[in-house]
């Protein structure tokens, strides 16, 4: 684990060809340097994923993007001019210098630069693009601290850059810039009402399919953010009483039941864990609660997360497709 003031030592290794843990805005990402195949294997192996499922290539400067990237378009630049650094990242048709294994086989690419001071410091110290996926093993919530990193990772890569807290809690928004008009693949921080004040969007269809067989984003066709325990969004009108009918249901069959709730309904569902999201109105605080609190539903042993649905707009659109992918989209309807 490294303090900030050491972040020289992790800049060495990422160019040595070694990856390291480092905070953004988002969540913590696992680095490597993204021109480099042995750099990049070392990530999959790291985290378990699987190759087909394309990185993020990190950068702190636009000068970058003509190593990376072999076009864009103006509504690509737009968004670039707008949102950057920040929250949002961009497929772009890729270059030959970008290699295959970086973009998971596909002659895309997809390129953010990060919002967060430690990150930017680290890249502009390497002077490279850093590939970096979520810094979770393959299938975890994604980490929001250092210390989600260390449980996940730890005798599996160098170094941990420890830069506290992550400030957004969901990953980046995804917007594929290769299509007319530029397709919203991944919902995140960055939301389609935004991106809409700016250029035109659709959203693809697989943000909120369960079942995606060739999916434009590969990611989408894996299950992800899975706690050990199984994971109900209950949606709807009636949400209160739906998770009552369903912690009576789960406690009576000797189950260990906790409801991921807002403060201002916590005190409905007595004798049960609460996993508190913060109060309704405050989103942003939601967001950045989640991926710890799908944590905390393993330390407490809970066989069952009961969570209770919001509406999809703006940035519940990132939160509630992050909390139906834990629950692999087992949404029941109240
Ligand atoms: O906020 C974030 O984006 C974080 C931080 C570390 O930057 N990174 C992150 O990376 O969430 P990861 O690997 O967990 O998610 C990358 C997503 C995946 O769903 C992947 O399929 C998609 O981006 N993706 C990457 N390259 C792509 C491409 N060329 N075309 C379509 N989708 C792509
Ligand atoms: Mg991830």
């Amino acid at each position: 684990m490294l303090k900030p003031s050491r972040l020289r030592e992790a800049a060495n290794l990422l160019i040595q060809g070694e990856c390291v843990g480092f905070p953004t805005e988002t969540v913590y990402g696992l680095g490597a340097n993204a021109l480099d195949t042995q750099a990049v294997e070392k990530i999959f192996a790291a985290k378990g994923r699987p190759q087909d499922n394309p990185l993020i290539v990190h950068i702190h400067h636009l000068k970058q993007l003509d190593h990376l990237v072999a076009s864009y378009s103006p509504e690509a630049r737009i968004l670039m001019d707008t949102f950057w650094p920040g929250p949002l990242t961009l497929v772009l048709p890729k270059t030959d210098q970008v290699p295959t294994v970086t973009t998971g086989g596909l002659d895309t690419v997809a390129v953010r630069m990060p919002d967060h001071k430690l990150a930017l410091e680290l890249l502009s110290l390497t002077n490279l693009p850093v590939a970096a996926p979520s810094a979770n093993l393959s299938g975890k919530p994604s980490p929001t601290t250092a210390q989600h990193v260390w449980e996940d990772l730890q005798g599996r890569i160098p170094a941990i850059v420890d830069g506290g807290p992550t400030g957004w809690g969901v990953e980046s928004t995804v917007v594929d810039c290769t299509v007319t008009p530029c397709r919203l693949l991944r919902p995140g921080g960055i939301t389609r009402e935004e991106i809409e004040k700016h250029i035109p969007i659709v959203v693809d269809p697989g943000v909120f399919q369960t079942e995606v067989e060739n999916p434009r984003s590969p990611g989408m066709k894996y299950r992800h953010y899975s706690p050990e325990a199984k994971v109900i969004v209950v949606v709807g009108e009636r949400i209160h009483s739906k998770i009552q009918e369903l912690i009576a249901q789960y406690t009576s069959s000797g189950s260990k039941v906790g409801v991921m709730a807002f403060q201002d309904s916590d005190f409905d569902y007595p004798d049960v864990s609460i996993l508190s999201m913060g109060p309704r109105n405050k989103l942003r605080e939601a967001a950045s609660k989640i991926y710890g609190l799908l944590r905390q539903a393993d330390q407490l042993g809970l066989d069952i997360v009961l969570v209770e649905g919001f509406l999809e707009t703006d940035l519940g659109m990132a939160v509630m497709n992050r909390l139906k992918k834990a629950a692999g989209y087992y949404v029941i309807n109240s």
